[in-house]
Formats: structure tokens, C-alpha cells, sequence
């Protein structure tokens, strides 16, 4: 399967190239600048320019499934996070409706299931999120919307904790490379589409964790 991921330089996106590639994929790594070419192609990507408060679209071409994992990051004011996280999030959704790319997993946040139970200090961040999950869920696509609690650069562990309907769960932190291999999971699964999965570190090898409430 020919999949694009936006946010390819991020610390999850890098690890959902490399883990596209070892898969068997051919992974499509979309990225804000050439300078970033290398580090794609090093994980076995095929390295495509894009930027989602720009263009974008042109990045996404031949690609069966899109892996959305772009985020404006902490040090940005909430304009960003609603042009990156928000509407740039809706934008890809409409960019694969438009030309037929059916299949689409968004890395979003635990908090974003009740975005009033965040500290106030992340709320608009967890609201951004959320209106972006609704907006996917919404659309035609077959959708996988991931909310990961706090990342950690910890090595991956293979297994995780997934929590599909239960919005009081809780647990440790998770390391972006079991994310990262949690979407890739989601992909060889179709048991997941149309699934909002909450991720947690754990003990379930992460391909049963996809298939089961773990
Ligand atoms: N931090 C946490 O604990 C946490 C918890 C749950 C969920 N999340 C979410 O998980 C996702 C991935 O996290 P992460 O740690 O991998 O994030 P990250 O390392 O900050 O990576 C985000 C990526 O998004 C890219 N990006 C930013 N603006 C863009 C734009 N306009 N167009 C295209 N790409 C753009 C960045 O590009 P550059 O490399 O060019 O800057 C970066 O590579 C994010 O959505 C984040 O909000 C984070």
C-alpha cells in the first residue's frame, strides 16, 4: 500500500516511515522542507514536499491511505494550532475525499475525548484535536483516530494498552514508536476502521490490542 504520512519528520511520523518500509509498504513521507528529503529516505521513504497551511495536496498523489501525524507543537500560540492542527487536519480529510484516498489514521490526543477534563492550559489545544477527529469521523472515509496519552522518546516495547470505548480509562505514558507501530497496525486491520482507539502503555502485544478492546 502506498501510504502518505504528513508529518514525517516528527518523532512519531519518523517512525511510522521506517516501520511502513520494514512492513513492506511503500511509504510516502511528506515533510515541510527538502532540507528533511534525507531523513525520509534514510527510513526508506519516499520523501514529498508539503506544507499544510500551503500546498499539500500535490504530496499525497498515488497514496491509498493517508497517516496524519503533523502537530504545531507546544511552542507555538493557538493560531498555529488551529491553522496545523485544526484546519489543516480538515484540510487533508477534504484533499482525500476529493481524489478518492479512502483509508486515513489520525495521531491525535487521550485528552481530546473530553477536551473540559484537560488543564486549562491544553484546552484549545484538545479542542483543536477533537473538532478535527469529528470532522474525520464524519466524512466518508474509513477512519482510525489514535488518542495517545503523553509521548515519551522511550525505545518502543511492542506492546501497548488500547482502550476503545471507554472514556474514563487511563494509564502510563507510551513511547512514540509503539504509536508509530500501533498506526501501522491499524492499517493491516480493517477491524479499526471507523474505531476511536485511546493508547496507553501496556502489556498487549500491540496487533491483538488493535483487534480487541485491551
Ligand atoms: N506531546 C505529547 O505528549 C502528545 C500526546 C498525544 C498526542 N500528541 C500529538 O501527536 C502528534 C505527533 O506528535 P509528535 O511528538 O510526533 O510531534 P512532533 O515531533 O512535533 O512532529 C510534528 C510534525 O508536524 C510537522 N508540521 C508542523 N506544521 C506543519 C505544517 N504546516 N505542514 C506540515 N507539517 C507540519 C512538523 O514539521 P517540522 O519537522 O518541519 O517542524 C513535525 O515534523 C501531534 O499531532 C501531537 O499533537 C502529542
Amino acid at each position: 500500500m502506498h501510504v502518505a504520512v504528513i508529518g514525517a519528520n516528527g518523532g512519531i511520523g519518523r517512525e511510522v516511515v521506517a516501520r511502513l518500509a520494514d512492513a513492506g509498504h511503500d511509504a510516502l513521507g511528506v515533510v515541510r522542507a527538502e532540507s528533511q528529503f534525507d531523513a525520509v529516505r534514510e527510513r526508506g521513504g519516499e520523501p514529498r514536499v508539503g506544507d499544510l497551511e500551503g500546498e499539500f495536496v500535490p504530496a499525497l498523489q498515488g497514496a491509498d491511505a493517508v497517516v496524519f501525524t503533523a502537530g504545531s507543537g507546544g511552542g507555538t500560540g493557538w493560531d498555529e494550532t488551529l491553522l496545523v492542527d485544526l484546519w489543516g487536519a480538515r484540510r487533508a480529510v477534504d484533499a482525500c475525499v476529493e481524489h478518492g484516498i479512502d483509508r486515513f489514521v489520525m495521531v491525535s490526543a487521550y485528552g481530546a475525548g473530553d477536551p473540559s477534563a484537560s488543564p486549562e492550559a491544553i484546552r484549545p489545544y484538545q479542542v483543536a484535536k477533537r473538532c478535527a477527529d469529528d470532522y474525520l469521523e464524519w466524512s466518508p472515509l474509513d477512519a482510525t483516530v489514535l488518542r495517545p496519552t503523553t509521548l515519551t522518546d522511550d525505545e518502543g516495547t511492542g506492546r501497548v494498552s488500547a482502550a476503545f470505548e471507554h472514556p474514563e480509562a487511563a494509564g502510563a505514558e507510551i513511547p512514540r514508536a509503539d504509536v508509530a507501530q500501533t498506526v501501522v497496525a491499524c492499517l493491516a486491520h480493517d477491524e479499526t476502521v471507523g474505531e476511536t482507539i485511546r493508547l496507553f502503555g501496556g502489556d498487549t502485544p500491540i496487533d491483538d490490542a488493535v483487534q480487541s478492546d485491551g
